[in-house]
């Protein structure tokens, strides 16, 4: 393909459904960070901005947006989409000294770096409040996530989100930890997958780790919830370990709440 249509083609097909993603992890973060100060933003591995784009939905207050990605094309379209952000077109391997930054985002891109492990680090001591790695939400995807996870809370770093706990993750193959976004397809994105359906389900894996200890859920729904009549499962995570709870109708606060309820939320 050439460099047009490449862009083209991520920009209708893969776009939507990063921006759900980051949307969905970043709505998570920002209600467990709370009022913390996320005045300024660093997206490394930006792409065409999706994560950017996230953000600043998420916070209103954030002033200052660098992104960084390496390939020209792609950062000259993120530039159209947030033409106030500074753009950085470089290769991170290559940046000696990142510019510290309230938040420092990685979607979908620490997967493409390597050693993924070292560079999580150095975005880690680039970030003042918060560190977000977003994932493919496959195996790979997530063992990338464990591994961040596992080296930076031994670093010192405090969970922020998905998880309930600083815990090892109770979870064992073949499961894993994902999360899904619903994209709503265009009718160009339909027409170049061929897709009938009107939507897709973006599945991804993240975690988010902070400088200061964060107000943790009880537990966070790890399975779309399972709707029997007058009676909903839970698959949930929580500090004691993964489970699931069987809410009855008889209990109508919970009942009510786990209505309500979808994979990927925090519960009490
Ligand atoms: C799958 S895309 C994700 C883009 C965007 N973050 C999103 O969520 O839509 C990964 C991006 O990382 C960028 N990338 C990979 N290695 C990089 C490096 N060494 N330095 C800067 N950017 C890099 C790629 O050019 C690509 O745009």
């Amino acid at each position: 393909m050439s460099g047009e249509e490449r862009i083209a083609a991520y920009l209708v097909t893969r776009m939507p459904a990063t921006y759900a993603a980051a949307h969905a992890a970043l709505g998570e973060v920002r209600a467990r960070l709370g009022q913390t100060g996320v005045t300024s933003v660093l997206d490394v591995g930006a792409g065409t901005g999706a994560a950017s784009l996230a953000a600043k939905e998420c916070w209103e207050e954030i002033e200052c947006i660098t992104m960084l990605e390496r390939d020209a094309a792609l950062s000259e379209a993120a530039r159209q989409w947030l033409p106030d952000a500074r753009v950085l077109t470089d290769d991170l391997l290559r940046v000696e000294s990142l510019p510290r930054h309230d938040l420092v985002i990685a979607a979908y891109s620490l997967g493409e770096l390597d050693p993924y492990q070292t560079i999580a680090v150095r975005l880690w001591k680039a970030a003042r409040v918060a560190l977000v790695v977003i994932e493919p939400g496959t195996p790979c995807g997530y063992s990338r996530i464990l591994q961040i996870r596992d080296e930076l809370l031994q670093a010192g770093a405090y969970m922020a989100a998905p998880c309930p706990a600083a815990t090892p993750c109770p979870l064992t193959a073949p499961d894993w930890c994902h999360f899904a976004a619903r994209v709503e397809r265009s009718s160009v994105h339909r027409r170049i997958k061929e897709a009938a359906l009107g939507y897709e389900d973006e599945k991804f894996s993240y975690v988010a780790l902070a400088r200061e200890p964060v107000p943790l859920p009880g537990a966070r729904i790890i399975r779309h919830p399972l709707h029997r009549p007058g009676l909903i499962e839970l698959r949930t995570c929580t500090p004691r370990g993964a489970g699931t709870e069987r809410v009855t109708k008889r209990d109508r606060e919970r009942f009510r709440a786990a209505r309500q309820a979808g994979w990927g939320d925090a519960i009490s």
